[in-house]
């Protein structure tokens, strides 16, 4: 198996056959995401250049030793002055480089001064770096793993532990602390969402109480190594309630359903028609979120799995697959694994407990 500095080695180059076609000589990025992936920098406020013959991570003094660390493939350029000075220095030294792409993601005003004061013509490009990151390679898919491995550790961990009368903070709190314990991070807020608050898919947790009778929905996941899980599971506590539990089933039928569609050369929007018409079928209202998103170094990437996706799907594509219903001022329902695309159908990345029916917390 290759190792971290080939894998690097490779994914610049890549990079590097590109500019033919984009007719660029080199390429400037500045999305932490994409700089990661590159060269396995981890930290903020740099950017990377890429010519066609070396790649030059600009960082500035707080970030020196870390660079020199993390990038083994890359030559350290450390700023004492502002960014576009220290890519004018560098660009002085290339004066076969006639024009810069730069990733379009960056912010206009960043993008017309740097057309404004580079010396060489300036071309906004978009979704070279992005593009390559569908494709998961194994040490990307074994980060996956792991991060989905920390997660389910967390939940079964501080399943233990939550009491009737606990906030939503704190019982997010105590998911982040299971998850930081082992050196990774949460991949973003924890969600934790009691009956009604559960109707709203993004709710971030308040001060709510746990009731004897309720419900819990978690969205979670870790950071590891530079790689995201996203899993969601929901709960009843102290008494299951018929319409929850047949909410629940209608869900988990058509997560089932639409896992079994997955495998290189699907259609990414069918299999979200797919899950919609188990739930729409049921006379349920079906989520207005897609049925799921790429998954890496960001939380959300590409692909997007929705009724607006164009793609279809690809081997090495890592995504979730979390359909929904939410009920306003009643709850909402979601569950969400993360999945491996491959030729001949999917591997479920994420192995926290789903039980056919709703899983009934009884707590003290
Ligand atoms: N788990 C949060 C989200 O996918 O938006
Ligand atoms: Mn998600």
């Amino acid at each position: 198996m290759a190792n971290v500095t080939s894998i690097l080695k490779k994914r610049i180059q890549n990079v590097r056959q590109n500019f033919l076609s984009q007719k660029i000589d080199c390429l400037l990025i500045a999305s932490p995401a994409n700089i990661s992936y590159l060269t396995g920098f981890m930290g903020e406020d740099s950017w990377l250049l890429v010519t066609g013959r070396t790649n030059i991570l600009i960082t500035d003094s707080r970030y020196t030793l870390q660079a020199e660390k993390q990038c083994p493939n890359s030559k350290i350029y450390v700023r004492k002055g502002r960014m576009t000075e220290a890519i004018t220095e560098i660009l002085k030294k290339y004066p076969d480089v006639r024009t810069a792409g730069i990733e379009d993601k960056i912010e206009t005003g960043i993008y017309k001064t740097l057309k404004r004061k580079l010396p060489v013509l300036t071309k906004p490009v978009n979704h070279i770096v992005e593009s390559a990151r569908e494709i998961k390679d194994y040490l990307e898919i074994s980060a996956i793993k792991k991060a989905a491995q920390i997660s389910k550790t967390a939940m079964e961990k501080i399943l233990k532990h939550i009491r009737i009368g606990m906030t939503e903070t704190h019982i997010a709190a105590m998911l982040d602390y299971e998850i930081k314990k082992t050196g990774a991070n949460p991949a973003f807020e924890t969600i934790v969402a009691f009956g009604t608050n559960s109707a709203m898919p993004h709710h971030s947790p308040t001060l709510r109480k746990l009731k004897k009778i309720d419900t819990i929905l978690f969205d979670f996941g870790a950071k590891f190594n530079g790689y995201c899980s996203d899993l969601t599971r929901c709960f009843a506590v102290g008494k299951i309630n018929d319409f929850y539990a047949k909410v629940y089933k209608t869900v988990l039928e058509a997560q089932t359903v639409a896992i079994n569609m997955l495998k290189a050369g699907v259609d990414a929007k069918e299999v979200d028609a797919a899950a919609k018409q188990i739930i729409t079928s049921e006379k349920l209202p079906p989520y207005g979120h897609g049925l799921g998103h790429g998954l890496g170094i960001d939380v959300h990437e590409q692909p997007t799995v929705s009724y607006m996706s164009k793609s279809k799907l690809k081997t090495g594509n890592v995504i979730t697959v979390e359909p929904g219903v939410y009920i306003p001022n009643k709850f909402g329902i979601r569950i969400e694994d993360d999945v491996l695309i491959t030729d001949s159908g999917c591997e479920i990345l994420s192995q926290l407990l789903k039980t056919d029916n709703v899983p009934l917390l009884k707590l003290a």
